[in-house]
């Protein structure tokens, strides 16, 4: 197997990095107090099943400590749902393109693949997936699209399947709506979020599952023995604690986003409608691959998938608007495209 291939994380800092939808703001200075004090402690393990946060996770959603387990990252409850819910062989679900790891991680425990293409405008047909699914994994918003679904549609999906249906919800923070709702009425809903992207803490790791208290107790069976550090508990209750910080960024965020899909349409590009902190541009009017290669020589990283669907397109994350000026400057440069941006220059 070819094994998940992450986003480029150089080494230096001069680059723009525009390619893993990180938050180009940092996180709450409270964050940083409490990691800091955190590491008197260190000599000790954490607590194995970060109770402290559970319960501050399960207070802001209005649920309880049993409906919550918390991982490194979401990508560590998104593994620990494949290890409890897939057996070799067993078909596990996806509309495509959409995040590529589901696909590495049912590789890995010898499930069946299925991945069903979103149609042009990346709307989704739910009856096209199968009743026999044993998992369903859902990007809402979707990565790399950055389109959304409606709950209604995903609570079908829930209904008609045998397995579990996972919302991973990585990027709802910069989305109008959230499938929250679906925890209500469906026991086999799985919602996943995370503290990488609108509370800036992708290096610290931290991520929750909300469901149902029988599944949530099936996977807390699969999971590594102390599966979140100290800091990243101590961090994450600070973060979770200060949720008018990411509130604010979130917005700054979804501002920039209007000014960067202005700039690239004023390129000639088509911007998929994005309710993430990315967007997905068509590039028509010169090859993707050369520009995301020519972007790099300059310093700014973007995301290009060279697999079907997305050979003419590059996702590019929502930095700061000095960072998207520069970016839509250089595009325009590359393209040999005579704009108003350009000409600022
Ligand atoms: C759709 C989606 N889910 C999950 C993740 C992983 O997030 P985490 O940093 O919490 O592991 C990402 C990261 O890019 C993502 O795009």
């Amino acid at each position: 197997m070819q094994g998940y291939v992450p986003g480029e994380q150089p080494a230096g800092t001069d680059y723009i990095k525009l390619n893993t939808n990180e938050n180009p703001y940092p996180p709450s200075p409270k964050v940083r107090e409490a990691v800091i004090e955190e590491i008197e402690r260190i000599r000790l393990y954490p607590d194995p099943m970060a109770n402290r946060l559970r319960d501050r996770v399960a207070e802001i959603h209005g649920l309880a400590r049993e409906n919550v387990l918390v991982g490194n990252g979401s990508d560590d409850l998104l593994t620990m749902v494949m290890r409890t819910f897939a057996d070799q062989g067993d078909p596990v679900v996806s509309p495509t393109p959409t995040y590529t790891l589901y696909h590495t991680l049912c590789e890995i425990q010898g499930a069946n693949y299925l991945g069903i293409p979103y149609r042009d405008d990346y709307s989704f047909n739910g009856e096209l997936v199968p009743a026999k699914a044993k998992i369903v994994f859902v990007a809402n918003p979707n990565s790399p699209s950055g389109t959304l679904l409606d709950e209604d549609l995903l609570s079908r999906v829930a209904t008609r399947i045998a397995g579990v249906l996972v919302v991973d919800e990585a990027y709802v923070d910069f989305s109008r709506k959230n499938c929250l709702g679906l925890l209500k009425s469906k026991k086999n809903a799985i919602i996943l979020r995370t503290l990488s992207k609108s509370f800036s803490l992708a290096g610290l790791r931290v991520g929750y599952a909300l469901a149902d208290a029988g599944v949530i107790e099936q996977l807390a069976k699969v999971k590594d023995s102390y599966n979140v550090s100290r800091c990243a508990i101590a961090g994450g209750m600070a973060a979770l604690g200060d949720i008018d910080w990411m509130r604010e960024n979130a917005r700054t965020i979804i501002a920039s986003r209007r000014r960067l899909t202005w700039g690239l349409e004023e390129l000639g590009c088509f911007v998929f409608p994005s309710e993430s902190n990315f967007v997905l541009a068509r590039i028509t009017n010169y090859p993707a691959e050369q520009i995301y290669r020519q972007l790099k020589r300059r310093n700014i990283l973007v995301r290009y998938y060279d697999i079907p669907r997305l050979r003419d397109c590059l996702r590019i994350s929502v930095g700061t608007d000095a960072e998207i000026k520069r970016l839509v400057i250089e595009m325009a440069e590359i393209i040999g495209w005579r704009t108003k941006v350009g000409s600022q220059k």
